[in-house]
């Protein structure tokens, strides 16, 4: 790198630009460490999934800081954000694919007790879903816990006015901040793209998201549906808004 980049400064914008998409972010965020502890404990073993530039990962190992920490993700420049601004002893970054099978290898052997998750699965597809389900079944002890902050569609097949009105609701959110003066994600991925040191890592990006397909979005009753599926004793949502919800399923 040509010159000295600053790492922590990009993880801040980015929890900027973040919090115009997913209402009282860091409430959530704390807020879902808070029921790991109260339906797990403190975790042993701790996954951030998806975790982008490590935003929950570094709050995690704020609170936790005897756990071993893993965050995942497929792109290569928001892992290396994360891999220079997370610190802890515990913590670690690793690329995994949600779309490829095995892709939990990464994890080692042993159970975990917690996975969190924040506005990244609604970029799967429902057979996606089920299989990651299927894996997290296996990946988290009995009595652990998965808890995911998303969009959840509400079902346009389902209830088709609802769904409607739920994502106009949902983009008048993120449509109000960006008029309050909040960075969107466009403007953060443009600026990224306009710092030379970034372009091998960006460039790499492009490759591995190349084939994003997806086909429908994922709805709630998917998510319930594929949770139970996968052998959770108990799923339920702990906080709705339009349609982002914070979905809780205990193994
Ligand atoms: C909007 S970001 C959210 C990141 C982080 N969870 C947060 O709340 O700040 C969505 C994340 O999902 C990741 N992602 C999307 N598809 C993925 C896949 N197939 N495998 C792994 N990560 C994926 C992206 O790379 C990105 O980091």
């Amino acid at each position: 790198m040509s010159h000295q980049v600053e790492w922590t400064g990009w993880l801040q914008r980015w929890d900027e630009q973040q919090a115009g998409y997913l209402p009282d972010r860091e409430e959530q965020f704390q807020l879902m460490l808070e029921i790991v502890e109260r339906i797990a404990g403190t975790p042993d073993r701790f996954v951030d999934l998806a975790c982008g530039p490590g935003s929950i990962s570094q709050r995690a190992a704020r609170r936790f800081p005897q756990a071993e920490i893993v965050g995942l993700d497929l792109d290569p420049f928001l892992l290396e954000i994360a891999r220079q601004t997370v610190a802890g002893e515990r913590v670690r970054f690793a690329e995994a694919n949600l779309r490829t099978p095995g892709w939990d290898a990464v994890l080692g052997e042993d159970q975990v007790d917690a996975v969190c998750s924040a506005t990244a699965l609604h970029w799967l597809d429902p057979a996606d879903l089920d299989a990651v389900a299927q894996t997290l079944g296996r990946r988290i002890r009995p009595g652990g816990v998965f808890l995911n902050a998303d969009t959840m569609r509400l079902g346009p097949d389902e209830v088709p006015r609802l769904d409607a009105l739920a994502v106009e609701l949902r983009d008048r959110i993120s449509t109000e901040s960006h008029a309050r003066g909040v960075e969107d994600w466009q403007a953060w991925w443009d600026t990224a793209a306009a710092e030379p040191a970034f372009a091998e890592l960006l460039s790499e990006r492009e490759v591995r998201f190349a084939r994003r397909w997806k086909g429908r979005d994922i709805t709630l009753t998917d998510t319930i549906q594929c949770f139970r599926k996968a052998g959770f004793a108990e799923v339920a949502v702990l906080g709705q808004v339009a349609d982002k919800h914070l979905f809780a399923a205990i193994r």
